[in-house]
């Protein structure tokens, strides 16, 4: 099988693909078959050396879809069934989805119904669960307001879909005017423009998922509303200190600030693909790559005046 191994951090030119055998089942776990997978800027970070925990050689990539090859000798999954991956160590500690076949714990494969193309399924794993765990993580009820800062990025598309369906009002921002019309075509209620880090617009919200993050913190903490709640999903912005930051003044009145850990739950996965399945949510996918073309792929999802939209690598 190919297998796209990183033996030492670098640029693009450190994802070569090797020839390397079908790994086999044990009694704990499974053999799964990947078609397909979503590439993120984090794992750009991770290729680079950015992400101290990974030990090189290694395979990366931290979320795949596809079939059971073989299933664990103790499994409940039958071969050929339909599974998505996300986390656990995934891509981190052990190979991840960079390759044709990987080796998976059998309780982190998750079962789901999905009946369309593996590069449409490969745009839902991490993203929409991301942006589903944040959702519930603010605890808002039906008909309550949510920001989204950061919405033109995939978690913040998704939470968008994700928290219409669940009967939230939404505003969500980018720092570019030419796509706040694009957020609300996605369905967002009202888009606003994040100007150098300040929100123009002076209205509170409900609850807040946030993927910028350190910089502009005092800015969107000023936009949630006193017994609201402040999701942290992402750190867009780069900084992960922020040392301006005064609790009294920013956090005086507010019931919780969270930073959402990616603990994934079979429950919330089969509940987000029904949701997924029964209102057709689609984010836009930027473009798809073969697995021959990883490199391009990881440049491509770092450029700036690439479309909205997910990046997806295929195997076949
Ligand atoms: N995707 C996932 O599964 C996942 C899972 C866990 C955590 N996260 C975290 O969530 C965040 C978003 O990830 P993503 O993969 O969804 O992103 P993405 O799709 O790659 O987002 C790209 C968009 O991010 C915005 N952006 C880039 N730099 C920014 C900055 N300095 N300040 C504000 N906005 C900026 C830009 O939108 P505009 O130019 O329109 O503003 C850009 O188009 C990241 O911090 C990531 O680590 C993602």
């Amino acid at each position: 099988m190919k297998s796209v191994v990183i033996h030492q951090a670098g640029g693009p030119e450190v994802l070569q693909i090797e020839e390397r055998p079908i790994p086999v089942a044990t009694a704990t776990q499974t053999v799964m078959h990947i078609r397909a997978f979503a590439v993120h800027r984090y794992e750009v970070l991770t290729r680079e050396g950015g992400s101290p925990s990974v030990k090189f050689p290694r395979v990366i990539g931290i979320e795949a879809v596809g079939e059971v090859a073989e299933p664990a000798t103790n499994s409940s999954l039958k071969k050929g069934q339909r599974v998505v991956t996300i986390n656990g160590g995934f891509g981190r500690e052990f190979d991840g989805s960079e390759q044709e076949y990987a080796l998976v714990p059998d309780d982190q494969l998750h079962a789901v119904e999905f009946d369309g193309s593996w590069a449409q399924m490969a745009a839902y794993p991490e993203t929409f669960y991301t942006a589903f765990g944040s959702i519930k993580y603010t605890n808002l009820k039906p008909g309550q307001s949510l920001l989204v800062r950061g919405g033109t990025t995939g978690v913040g598309m998704a939470a968008i879909l994700l928290a219409k369906v669940l009967g939230l009002t939404v505003t969500a921002t980018s720092r570019r005017p030419e796509r706040l019309a694009e957020l609300t075509a996605l369905g967002a209620d009202e888009a606003v423009l994040d100007d150098q880090g300040t929100l123009a617009t002076t209205v509170q919200y409900d609850g807040i998922v946030d993927m910028v993050g350190a910089p502009a913190l005092e800015d969107t903490l000023g936009h949630l509303k006193a017994g609201g709640t402040y999701t942290l999903v992402g750190l867009l912005a780069g900084k992960w200190l922020w040392n301006q930051f005064d609790p009294f003044e920013n956090l005086y009145g507010r019931r919780y600030a969270t930073i959402f850990d990616g603990t994934v739950y079979d429950s919330w996965m089969q509940e987000m693909f029904q949701l997924i399945n029964q209102h057709h949510l689609e984010i836009p996918i930027a473009k798809v790559f073969p697995l021959d073309e990883i490199q391009a792929a990881q440049t491509y999802v770092m450029q700036h005046d690439r479309p909205m939209g997910q990046v997806i690598v295929t195997t076949d």
